[in-house]
């Protein structure tokens, strides 16, 4: 009898997405700017998911206005961070929970922003993606190296420790998304070569592939550091960038819009 060969796995094709980070920024007028970027996107599809990450004063109202005036709405929201508890006495913190009751769908855990403003660990982190999976959220785990750690040559040896102390057992590709945001191209307009964020990507999936398997050849992996409309189509065009985290470039719609266009069909 002759053994059935099986034909490979077909490899799936990973959907991108593009997340605005709006940070401690948008007041009420920031509504109007998420209806027009929700507005484009039903006239001009894209091959990506796009999300705003709003701060969550605006989450509810905005996941509320968006429902109302769309069949189909195709923005997604996020939170920006979250507690690792359900509820409880935490004073001005903000629970995975709470940000799925808001319309929220994922939310950004670890951005390097909070691990220096509030000291958080990759234990923390790890502990806030799981609370992120406890409430039904994906979670956006951040890593990245600072400007001398790169000099100093240790880019892969610190993404590689984020990654394995950041991520929790039993990520799964539907849930978890992995953005690589080098500190120092974070609001500075500097950007790594392609060259560069083509290798930090391959190990971050030969990272995530070694720890889930197929999940992780599926996770996707965003870019983040000064993406802007001018830059996007070349770094998205990198080997396993399969999208981006934008900062400044997300707060207004028509350059947020532009590097949307980078998925444009
Ligand atoms: P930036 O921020 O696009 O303004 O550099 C990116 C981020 O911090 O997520």
């Amino acid at each position: 009898m002759t053994e059935a060969v099986l034909p490979p796995p077909a490899t799936v094709a990973i959907r991108p997405l593009v997340a605005g980070n709006w940070k401690m920024n948008g007041a009420k007028q920031g509504l109007e700017e998420a209806l027009a970027i929700r507005d484009a996107l039903a006239v001009n599809v894209v091959a990506a998911d796009v999300m705003i990450c709003p701060p969550a004063t605006l989450l509810m109202v905005m996941a509320e206005i968006l429902a109302a005036e769309a069949e189909n709405a195709t923005l997604q929201l996020g939170g920006q961070d979250c507690h690792v508890a359900m509820a409880g006495a935490h004073t001005g913190d903000v629970s995975a929970e709470m940000l799925q009751d808001a319309g929220a769908t994922a939310v950004i855990v670890g951005h390097s922003e909070r691990r220096v403003d509030h000291a958080e660990t990759d234990g923390m982190v790890r502990s806030k993606a799981a609370a992120a999976h406890r409430a039904g959220l994906a979670a956006i785990v951040c890593v990245g190296e600072t400007a001398g750690e790169r000099r100093a040559g240790l880019t892969l040896a610190i993404v590689g420790r984020q990654l394995a102390g950041s991520l929790p057992d039993g990520a799964k590709a539907a849930n978890t998304v992995v953005a690589y945001e080098p500190v120092w191209a974070i609001g500075t307009g500097l950007t790594p070569t392609p060259t560069d964020v083509a290798e930090v990507h391959a190990f971050i999936r030969q990272a995530l592939a070694a720890r889930y398997g197929g999940e992780g050849t599926q996770m996707r992996i965003l870019y983040g550091g000064s993406v802007k409309p001018e830059n996007a189509r070349q770094l998205m065009a990198v080997a396993n960038v399969n999208g981006a985290l934008v900062g400044g470039a997300s707060l207004k719609a028509k350059d947020f819009l532009g590097v949307v266009a980078a998925y444009a069909i």
